[in-house]
């Protein structure tokens, strides 16, 4: 297998590896082991499908249930679908466009639960023949840029992450009432630590409403200043998508967002599984 780089911070891609394949535990431990190091691992030309997305997946850890469907009907799935085909090949609705456009905020997938997601698996099978990009960052290169008076100052801070709010952004809408009803903000350090490697992140993103004990007023330029560091224009890897591109990213370092495309025109489809995290981000210890 061969590893190269994406990307000056972050991110590699790695050749030689069919993932459909039942993976034997050397090969599975060295890409485990280059998603704790480079954070962003891609794929291509992989011949995908659900059941062997899954069995990968859970590998990995345990699976974390898909939130739209489990938080507005109580529907266990562990497959979320990205873009804008249904499970019939269908084009999904307005709605379901609309809210999707949450994507497109800079975010840590499921933040908003008390366990976040370690890490996300993206796997595309239609791609928009312009546009419909996806966008990564690294918080542990923009933990590293920071003046050290910002570092003290956040490393003990811990942030609100409330999925309501978020969503509600694109729309009133966006939410159904179950999801409100079940949503409820969730508390994460701002500062977090890979426990393997001891490197230290920034953890931010479009889920983040407050910062505990601190005025709005305060904490919403500090909240904006620290997404805007991980994301200057330098630090973006943009990823143009190929039918066959499994990508796998870690969502306790890096923050991503969708650029967005023509929904009407185009189709979209890509089915994305995460691996649950370890335990609650507050519960980590700083060394
Ligand atoms: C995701 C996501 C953005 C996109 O799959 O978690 O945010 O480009 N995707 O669709
Ligand atoms: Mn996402």
């Amino acid at each position: 297998m061969n590893i190269t780089p994406i990307h000056e911070e972050f991110g590699v891609l790695i050749s030689g590896i069919d993932l459909a394949q039942n993976l034997d535990e050397q090969t599975f431990a060295q890409i485990d082991d280059a998603i704790n190091r480079y954070s962003l691992v891609l794929f291509e030309n992989q011949q995908m499908n659900d059941a062997a997305h899954l069995a990968f997946t859970r590998r990995f850890g345990e699976l974390e249930e898909e939130h739209v469907s489990y938080y507005s009907r109580g529907e266990v799935t562990y497959i979320g679908r990205v873009g804008n085909i249904d499970d019939a090949g269908n084009k999904v609705s307005q709605r379901q466009i609309k809210a999707s456009t949450g994507n497109e905020m800079w975010h840590s997938d499921s933040s908003f639960r008390e366990i976040p997601a370690m890490y996300s698996i993206l796997a595309a099978y239609e791609v928009p023949a312009e546009a419909g990009e996806t966008e990564f960052a690294s918080a542990r290169a923009a933990y590293q840029r920071l003046d050290r008076q910002t570092r003290e100052f956040i490393e003990t801070k811990v942030g609100i992450h409330d999925y309501i709010y978020s969503r509600t952004k694109v729309g009133e809408d966006a939410v159904t009432e179950n999801q409100r009803s079940y949503m409820h903000p969730v508390r994460q350090r701002l500062v977090r630590q890979n426990p393997l490697t001891g490197e230290r992140n920034v953890f931010v993103g479009s889920h983040v409403k407050q910062i505990e004990g601190m005025p709005d007023a305060e904490a919403r330029p500090l909240i904006k200043r620290l997404i805007a560091e991980v994301t200057r224009p330098q630090s973006v890897y943009r990823h143009r998508w190929q039918a066959g591109d499994m990508m796998i990213w870690d969502n306790r370092c890096v923050l991503h967002r969708g650029c967005g495309y023509d929904a009407e025109k185009y189709r979209r489809r890509m089915h994305q599984t995460r691996v649950r995290g370890h335990g609650p981000s507050i519960a980590e210890v700083l060394r």
